[in-house]
């Protein structure tokens, strides 16, 4: 395991995810009863954009340090501008709050958050982020397997799915754990996150994850740029599975101010598939 989301954060992918995360997590909280949420890929919760590996990639600069600065970002990006601002004491600051973070930030006292990391050096900054919450607990676990042990019953619940894909099963091993969620408490909200590097490779997951997991999945891309190179990351998708009915509109704003404000000749695209 290569992967260290340090070199990532705050860039366009994770505004895109972490505001819509947000959105998801406000409709999911104004309604009555106890949530538990599962952060399958959890990361250490809060990262510095002054350390040495965002600063090597600089990719910070192009997502939140543009999205700070902005005079036209649109009102669902709020809550993550509010996010921001609560880690860094009221300014905009080098502190970037990773989704563990904003989960636990955002739940009710009764509600719930179960965070899996693998990493051990990763996990043990993951609890000291999530110290202050008695109700969120970092596990160092394998999310995929956990998701599927944990996800209550009968209970609402939300469970994020966001690997690092540097291995070639992290495709089918999310259609296989969404299934699994799905058969467990058919109500689940699930959320997923995709690299888009081509349409063959998306298109082919899209309709593997259908197959598998047979409902309508709501996806959001947001289209850097054309995706005519497959080996770069010319976007990224979300895919959500029971949505809340009016997350569609809020899903448009993000995807569609981020894709032009990051991108080149960039696009949004949210429907139904
Ligand atoms: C894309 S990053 C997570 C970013 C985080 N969700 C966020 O938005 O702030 C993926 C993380 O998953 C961890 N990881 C990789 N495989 C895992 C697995 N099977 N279970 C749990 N964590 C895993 C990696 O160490 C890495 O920290």
């Amino acid at each position: 395991m290569n992967y260290r989301h340090a070199f990532h954060a705050g860039n366009f992918a994770d505004l895109v995810k972490h505001a819509a995360l947000l959105q998801l997590l406000a409709r999911l909280t104004a309604t009555p009863g106890p949530l538990t949420v599962i952060d399958t890929h959890a990361g250490r919760g809060v990262y510095d954009l002054a350390g040495a590996e965002a600063q090597r990639s600089g990719e910070a600069e192009g997502g939140i340090g543009r999205l700070m600065a902005a005079k036209d970002a649109p009102a669902a990006f709020d809550g993550l501008i509010a996010a921001v601002r609560a880690l860094n004491a009221g300014g905009e600051g080098r502190r970037y709050p990773g989704s563990p973070w904003l989960i636990a930030h955002a739940l009710r006292r009764g509600d719930r958050c179960l965070a899996c990391e693998l990493r051990p050096d990763e996990h043990k900054a993951l609890q000291a982020a999530l110290g202050a919450w008695p109700n969120a607990q970092a596990l160092c676990a394998d999310g995929f397997r956990t998701a599927v042990q944990r996800t209550p019953r009968d209970a609402r619940a939300l469970v994020l799915i966001d690997p690092p894909f540097e291995r070639a099963d992290d495709y089918p091993r999310i259609i296989e754990t969404s299934a699994a969620i799905l058969e467990r408490n058919r109500r689940s909200h699930l959320m997923i996150w995709l690299p888009l590097k081509d349409l063959a490779t998306f298109d082919a997951f899209l309709g593997d994850f259908e197959d598998a997991v047979g409902r309508p999945a709501l996806v959001a891309e947001t289209r850097l740029r054309p995706l005519s190179d497959p080996l770069k990351m010319n976007g990224c998708a979300l895919v959500f599975v029971n949505p809340p009915a009016d997350l569609a509109d809020a899903l448009e704003a993000i995807c569609t101010w981020t894709a032009q404000a990051c991108g080149e000749a960039g696009e949004g695209r949210v429907y139904e598939a």
